[in-house]
């Protein structure tokens, strides 16, 4: 069993596994200078060539437990023909949400616009540095995915005006959603994925009243597929109010926390695997805080399943010196 399925299936609570969320990614010199010569992320990430050899990259240089494929949640729009673009220094930017477009989309269509990524997956898979290792696939919650598709660009801290206006339209949504998100997981893990991780980045948005129609109702359809395909599923829902709530209903066999929350009343109240928490800010600093800062969630959560990873994903700004330092930390607990 590799480290984080020990502390998956066995809640084995030593040797805690790290990854981290972004691992690939802007931060790392030898991904600028891919990324430098493919101006377009889409068709970054639809190289399978680049998009293997960058999920990898972290792994050269450090001792991760887990790669994460490097894609994007918004491949999904982009397979059901929605416009998407990354634009710089803006973020991502999405056409229209036609009903009549993403209705009309065919499984086989889909699953070739994206053959790519499960190609790229299958490549890393059989890398000789994912020995005793997994590899992470994951996907948008429905919620997140549909807080893009209809505001077409990140909201930061609100939803456009009337965003839950076209009731029709958000139902329809993610029915299509629910389906072809399905459709991806599947391929990922016949693909070589090991772990399945569903970032729920926009729950935070929600009131408490609309957290059953939006977030358990379609994740909690999602987390059953995964798990009837006996591959373990990690859930994120960002700034979540109740991590205690999500998890009684959702039921996730690793709830990823943000830094929002505080990890004691986590470990007291939650009893599956917890994964998560440092602020990515503390990367930032230097390497007595960080060391700080990660002792504490290590002594936290010294008796209860955790894997060590973020409350959100590696800054841009972070010195890849400073990762290696939360590594070895981590390893040397
Ligand atoms: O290393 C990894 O974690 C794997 C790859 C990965 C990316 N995006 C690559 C990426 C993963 C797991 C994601 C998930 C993702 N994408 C989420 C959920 C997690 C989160 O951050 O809340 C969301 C909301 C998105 C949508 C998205 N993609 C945004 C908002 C942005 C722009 C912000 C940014 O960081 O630039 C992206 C672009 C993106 N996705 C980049 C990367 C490496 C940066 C692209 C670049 O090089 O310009």
């Amino acid at each position: 069993m590799t480290p984080i399925q020990e502390t998956i299936i066995n809640k084995k609570t030593t040797n805690t596994p790290i990854w981290l969320m972004r691992q690939a990614g802007r931060y790392l010199p030898e991904f600028r200078e891919i990324r430098k010569l493919n101006l377009d992320f889409i068709n970054l990430c639809l190289n399978e060539n680049l998009s293997s050899k960058i999920t990898l990259q972290p792994l050269e240089r450090f001792k991760l437990d887990a790669a994460i494929i490097f894609s994007d949640i918004l491949m999904l729009p982009y397979g059901l023909n929605q416009k998407v673009e990354f634009k710089k220094n803006f973020g991502p930017q999405l056409g229209s949400l036609n009903l009549e477009t993403i209705s009309k989309v065919e499984e086989i269509d889909f699953l070739e616009k994206l053959y790519p990524i499960y190609k790229a997956i299958k490549k890393v898979s059989k890398n000789n540095l994912l020995k005793n290792k997994n590899l992470i696939g994951f996907v948008g919650a429905p919620w997140t995915l549909l807080v893009y598709m209809i505001n077409k660009k990140s909201p930061k801290k609100e939803l456009i005006k009337n965003f839950f206006k076209d009731k029709f339209l958000i139902n329809k949504t993610l029915i299509i959603l629910e389906k072809f998100l399905k459709l991806h997981i599947n391929h990922q893990i016949k693909n070589g994925a090991t772990v399945i991780q569903i970032f729920d980045s926009w729950a935070g948005l929600l009131d408490e009243k609309d957290l059953p129609n939006y977030i358990y109702t379609p994740t909690l359809n999602l987390v059953d597929y995964v798990k009837s395909l006996n591959i373990p599923v990690i859930c994120f829902p960002r700034g979540i109010k109740k991590y205690k709530n999500y998890c009684d209903i959702i039921k996730p066999d690793v709830i990823n926390i943000d830094y929002d929350v505080d990890p004691i009343s986590i470990c007291k109240e939650i009893n599956i695997p917890v994964q998560g928490g440092l602020d990515p800010r503390v990367l930032l600093t230097d390497t007595e805080n960080l060391k700080k800062q990660s002792l504490k969630y290590l002594k936290i959560f010294k008796d209860h399943p955790y894997i060590f990873n973020l409350g959100h994903g590696v800054l841009p700004e972070t010195n890849p010196t400073m990762v290696d330092y939360l590594v070895k930390t981590v390893k040397d607990y």
